[in-house]
């Protein structure tokens, strides 16, 4: 028994590590974001394609599997997301030419594909809401200190409500979880029904086996 006791601990170990493990300076929000809601999702491609894709591609994701898996028809996915300026089998690459971000902004824009992925739902949440103006009235960001990017969202954050802006950032935050990992989606979805079928599986071997057991004394 203690044997087992010791093997479990351990194969729990991995988890209890990976809550202490993010470290950052301050405490990060949770985005509560959901992958189910393809309301948000969608509000989070306008989002993204309106405030983002100025600098920022999703370079392993293109127009039709966006369209596929948010519910949008392939006219639809470059209405709103590529303002008729791509076609469905190209990839969501950013509206910035070449070389222009190190130009002015003085560094490379990271691809977004994979960054929740990397960081977190979490991260991207608390990163995209904290910004604030220091004593010299510059925009800075509490998680990403002297960050190269600019309050894209500063507009949005004057004119809404906190509850508004919360939500902004929480949808987009939705997209890119999304974009790290389309195949989530399909996944949540198959994970319900390997559970139904398995409880209906449950219920058909108990009574088979009621079945064959019925005549014998036991
Ligand atoms: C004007 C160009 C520009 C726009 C528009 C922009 N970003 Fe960025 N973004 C950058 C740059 C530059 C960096 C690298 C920042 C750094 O390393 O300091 C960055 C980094 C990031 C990171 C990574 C932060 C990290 O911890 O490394 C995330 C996440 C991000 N951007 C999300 C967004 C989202 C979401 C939007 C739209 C709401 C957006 N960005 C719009 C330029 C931009």
């Amino acid at each position: 028994m203690k044997k087992v006791l010791w093997i479990m601990s351990l194969l729990l170990l991995p988890l209890t590590m990976n809550i202490q493990a993010a470290g950052y300076s301050i405490e990060l929000e949770s985005a509560n974001n959901d992958l189910r809601d393809q309301a948000s999702l969608q509000r989070g491609a306008v989002l993204f394609s309106n405030y983002c894709m100025a600098c920022h591609s999703l370079k392993y994701m293109r127009y039709n599997r966006v369209a596929r898996d948010l519910g949008w028809s392939d006219d639809a996915v470059v209405t709103e997301m590529a303002h008729g300026l791509s076609t469905v089998t190209e990839n969501v690459m950013t509206r910035m030419e070449d070389g222009v971000a190190l130009e002015v902004l003085g560094t490379k824009v990271p691809d977004l594909s994979l960054m929740a992925r990397l960081k977190g739902d979490d991260y991207i949440y608390t990163f995209l809401r904290s910004y604030h103006q220091n004593e010299q009235g510059e925009w800075d960001n509490k998680v990403l200190k002297g960050t190269a990017m600019p309050h894209v969202l500063e507009g949005i954050e004057r004119h809404a409500t906190p509850d508004e802006y919360a939500q902004a950032a929480r949808d987009i935050t939705n997209f890119l979880a999304y974009a790290g990992e389309p195949s989530k989606l399909e996944r949540l979805d198959l994970g319900w029904k390997v559970i139904a079928f398995l409880l209906v599986l449950l219920v058909l071997l108990y009574l088979l086996k009621k079945e064959y057991w019925r005549d014998i004394k036991h």
